[in-house]
Order: structure tokens, then sequence, then C-alpha cells
């Protein structure tokens, strides 16, 4: 375990109460009706979880395992069949169709390439299943934020655990090959991890 990947969970943990206040009905609306299997990637200190249905089969996929302690906690008081792994987003080792729904808020950023995770989680959906998705996105080209973002992108990185602020992923998720994607635009006013998309790619 490296002291980044520690350094990264007691952020991550600090900035919970944040997390709750800016996306909070967001997450209530958009994990409302799941059912089934679900797949989290990156579910980071298990933030999301207080937001997901009783009864879920909840598979969470996090390669950082200093989060798994805060995960574990947060799971005792959940009534979920939950499993955890390091397996990464972009090679699940779960089979086809074999998924009811897949989410991720705020990893796409961060994974190594994302074209490639996006076909791999459409691999794992059932037909019908959907990825619902909260991610920071790259601003408009040629504004201040979007230079900004260009700047502070190698920095970022590092002290990110690999994020990219400049990302273009509301592209990505339109050219990866789901049946429909729906897609808002949000901004919380917190650069350069800002402006938002929150929205379901439908296999
Ligand atoms: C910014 S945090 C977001 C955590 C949580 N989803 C949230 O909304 O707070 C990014 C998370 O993605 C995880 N991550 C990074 N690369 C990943 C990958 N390739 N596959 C799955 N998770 C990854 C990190 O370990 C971290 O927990």
């Amino acid at each position: 375990m490296s002291l980044s990947q520690r350094f990264f969970a007691h952020t991550l943990a600090w900035g919970d109460d944040a997390q709750h206040r800016l996306y909070g009905d967001r997450k209530r609306q958009l994990f409302a009706d799941l059912e089934g299997t679900v797949v989290e990637i990156g579910p980071g200190t298990g933030v999301n979880l207080p937001y997901l249905p009783g009864g879920l089969r909840w598979i969470g996929l996090e390669p950082n395992p200093r989060m798994h302690g805060y995960i574990q906690e947060r799971l005792e008081n959940r009534d979920l069949d939950a499993t955890l792994r390091t397996d990464p987003a972009q090679d699940t080792d779960l089979p086809d169709d074999s998924v009811d729904a897949v989410i991720s808020t705020l990893v796409l950023c961060s994974v190594p390439n994302v074209a490639a995770t996006l076909t791999e989680l459409r691999r794992i959906l059932r037909p019908g299943g959907r990825l619902l998705f909260i991610e920071h996105v790259a601003a408009e080209t040629h504004t201040p934020l979007c230079w900004f973002q260009h700047g502070i992108r190698p920095l970022w990185k590092a002290v990110a655990d690999g994020c990219r602020p400049d990302r273009r992923t509301g592209a990505h998720l339109q050219r990866a090959g789901f049946s429909s994607v729906a897609i808002d635009r949000f901004h919380i006013g917190m650069p350069p991890v800002s402006p938002h998309i929150v929205g379901t790619a439908t296999k």
C-alpha cells in the first residue's frame, strides 16, 4: 500500500460531508430505483452507500485497499449483500451481461483509459442495464476554466490519485456504444473539478 493511496483515502474521508451537501439530492434521485446486482466502480470511502435502496447485491471494485476499512464500516449499517474487491474498472473479471447497473461517481476521471473502461462496463451490463454516473468533466473549450484545467493537469494528476480535470467524459460516453445516453450538466463552482455531468447510459 503506497503512501499516496493512504493520503488520498484520508483526504477523501475528510471531504465526505461536503460531498453529501454537493451531490446528495442528485444521488437520491439517480439511485432511487436500483434493484438486483449493482457494481460500483471506485466507491472510495463508500460515500454512496447511504443512498442505495436496501436488498441490493452490491459489488464494490475499489483498487485502493486503504479505502476498504471506511467502506466496511459503512456497510455495517446497510442491508446489502455486499462484496468488496480490488479489481479495477477496466478489468472487472465479471461475466458478460451479468449486472443490472453500474455506478460511477467521480471515477471516470481517474481510470487509465476511459474508452476501454466504458467498453468493459458495457460488456458486464445486461441488455437494458444502466450505467449511472456523476462525473466532473472538461470545461467548454477556449474558456479560462478550460485553460486552467489544462495547465494544472500534471500537478493535479500527481496529488489527486491520477485524476484528469480536463477529460471529455461526456463525449466518451456518447460514443461508447450504449443504446441511449442521457446527460445533464451542472456547476458546483469548484475549479478545476467543474463542471459536472449526471446521467444514465443504457445498454
Ligand atoms: C475521486 S475518488 C471518488 C470516490 C467515490 N466514488 C466518490 O464519489 O467519492 C476516485 C476513486 O476511484 C478509485 N479508482 C481509481 N482508479 C480506478 C480504477 N481504474 N478502477 C476503479 N476505481 C478506481 C480510487 O481509488 C478512488 O476511490
